[in-house]
């Protein structure tokens, strides 16, 4: 199916949080779950020419992971654990029965359903455990087991007895996935340009890495890299691993009105107005010869005493 350009966009802000665009390959296939319902030939070829990747390499990665269905089924996906805890309590005996009354592990009768074995879920104190679209249910009988897969089938799937959540159905969910919606991109942005307009970035901040960074109220770092990416955008490179003479000025000519946007922005997004910024370059205590050497991987110059 082609997809529709709400998509492209989408799938354009996914793209633009990571420093490689292949890094965004998994939310991709989830943004395409939530359109399609499964991973199509097609949904492969779109993640493949948003990425400038092969479809072999998209395939290879669609067909890897458990979580991306390459055939439609519908709405509800049931996941039944059939790890050893759950198996003694008597998942394989729900898994055997729901593949028996959907005739395979597809039925589209109805809302549509896929059942499918689950590793361990990290609850075995509730075994056995079925999840429906990922929420949990245990410890459930058999007969309950049954029920629930007949709710499911009729669109209609009970509260969590765990969480006491409807579970929403599969589109929804791989969209939560996809983390389109999780408000990453603003917070990114807003990072970004606290980063630019507080302070120059220091030439280096630990041996970690060589790629400057400051912390000015969210540390930016860690959530794929827009941060860098929308540095970019309002001027400050951030493909140079040392800040230049034309960074620093450039950060100096930012204008007061910014500078005092900026602080508004670090209050908002820390929710304390008296957070302390990090510390510019002039204000970072000195180092010692040590730590430019652990940082730099250069041998230091003998001292005296050695
Ligand atoms: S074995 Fe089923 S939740 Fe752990």
């Amino acid at each position: 199916m082609p997809f529709p350009d709400e998509t492209v966009r989408e799938a354009e802000r996914l793209i633009k949080r990571y420093p490689l665009a292949r890094s965004a390959l998994l939310p991709l296939l989830h943004l395409v779950q939530s359109v399609e319902g499964y991973v199509s030939d097609e949904g492969i070829a779109f993640c493949a020419e948003m990425l400038a990747l092969t479809k072999a390499e998209v395939g290879a990665v669609a067909t890897f992971y458990t979580m991306f269905k390459r055939e439609p089924f519908g709405e509800y996906l049931l996941s039944v654990c059939t790890n050893p805890t759950c198996q003694i309590a008597g998942g394989q005996e729900i898994y055997e029965s729901y593949v028996e009354a959907c005739g395979g592990h597809v039925d589209t009768d109805g809302a549509g359903v896929m059942v499918e074995h689950a590793e361990c879920l990290g609850i075995c104190d509730a075994a056995p455990v079925v999840q429906v679209n990922y929420e949990n249910y245990g410890p459930v009988t058999r007969d309950e087991a049954m029920q629930l897969l007949e709710q499911a089938k009729a669109g209609e799937p009970p509260e969590s007895n765990l969480s006491g959540h409807v579970p929403a159905t599969f589109a929804h969910v791989e969209r939560e996935l996809s983390g389109i919606d999780d408000g990453v991109d603003e917070h990114l942005i807003e990072a970004a340009r606290l980063q630019a307009t507080t302070s120059p970035a220091p030439t280096f901040r630990t041996g970690e890495t060589a790629v400057p960074v400051t912390h000015p109220g969210i540390d930016p770092s860690g959530h794929g890299g827009d941060a860098f990416r929308a540095a970019s955008r309002i001027g400050v490179s951030p493909l140079r691993t040392r800040a230049t003479e034309e960074d620093r000025a450039l950060a100096e000519e930012l204008s007061d009105e910014l500078r005092g946007e900026a602080a508004q922005l670090a209050e908002h997004l820390t929710g304390d107005a008296d957070q302390e910024r990090a510390p510019s370059v002039e204000e970072q205590p000195e180092l010692t010869d040590e730590q430019v050497a652990t940082a730099t991987g250069e041998p230091t110059e003998p001292t005296e005493e050695a």
